[in-house]
C-alpha cells in the first residue's frame, strides 16, 4: 500500500468527507433546536419545593391597616371574645334558673348554712324588703347576715358575672312571690 492515492479512492474520500461534514452541520442544528425548544418550555416546577418556598416567605406577623385590615382585627377581637366567653361560667347563661341549678341550689334548697330557702315567703319577705339591688348587692360581694350566717360573695364562683348573679336573684326572689 504504497505510492500515490488512486483516483478513484481520492473521489472517494472527498465524497465520504463531504458527507461527514453534512451530518456534523445536521447534529449542531439539532442541538441548536433543541436548545432552543427546551428555552421557550415552561419550566417544570417542583411541588415540594413550591411549598418549601412558600412556607419560608410566609408572613411572620399580619398587618392591620385600611378596610380589609379593620375587617381582620374585628375577626380577631371576635375570636378572643369567643374564647374568653368560654371561661364564662355556664357558658354564659343568662337563665336564673340555671345558675340557680348549678350552683345556689346546694344552699338555697334546704336552707344549708342557714341560707333563705327558695320558695319561703316568711324567710324571703323580709329579705325582699330590702330591694332587690341590695339583695343582688350582697349576692356579689357576700353578705354577713345579723344572724351570724355567711352569703359568700358570687355564691363561691367568681367566674359568674354581675349580670348573671342579677338574673339568678331576680329568679329566686320570683319563687317567693
Ligand atoms: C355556700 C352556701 C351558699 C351558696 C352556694 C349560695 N348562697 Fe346565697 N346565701 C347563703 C346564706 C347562708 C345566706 C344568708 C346570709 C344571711 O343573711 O345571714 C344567703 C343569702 C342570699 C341572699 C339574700 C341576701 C340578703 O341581703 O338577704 C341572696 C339574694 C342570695 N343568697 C343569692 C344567692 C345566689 C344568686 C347564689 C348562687 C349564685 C347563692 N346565693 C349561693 C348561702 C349560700
Amino acid at each position: 500500500m504504497s505510492g500515490p492515492i488512486s483516483p478513484s479512492d481520492q473521489r472517494f474520500l472527498r465524497q465520504f468527507s463531504t458527507v461527514i461534514v453534512i451530518l456534523v452541520l445536521v447534529a449542531f442544528g439539532l442541538i441548536a433546536i433543541a436548545a432552543m425548544v427546551y428555552d421557550h418550555m415552561p419550566q417544570p416546577a417542583d411541588p415540594a419545593l413550591q411549598r418549601s418556598t412558600d412556607a419560608r416567605i410566609a408572613p411572620v406577623g399580619a398587618v392591620y391597616a385600611g378596610a380589609a385590615g379593620i375587617a381582620a382585627m374585628q375577626a380577631a377581637q371576635a375570636a378572643a371574645a369567643k374564647a374568653a366567653a368560654s371561661e364564662v361560667a355556664y357558658g354564659g347563661t343568662l337563665d336564673g334558673h340555671d345558675i340557680y341549678n348549678h350552683l345556689c341550689h346546694t344552699c338555697h334548697a334546704k336552707g344549708i348554712a342557714g341560707a333563705p330557702v327558695v320558695g319561703n315567703k316568711t324567710m324571703w319577705d323580709p329579705r325582699i324588703a330590702q330591694g332587690i339591688a341590695v339583695l343582688v348587692q350582697h349576692a356579689i360581694h357576700g353578705y354577713h347576715g345579723p344572724d351570724g350566717n355567711y352569703m359568700p360573695p358570687k355564691g363561691g364562683n367568681p367566674a359568674l358575672t354581675d349580670a348573671q348573679i342579677e338574673a339568678t336573684v331576680k329568679w329566686m326572689v320570683a319563687q317567693a312571690k
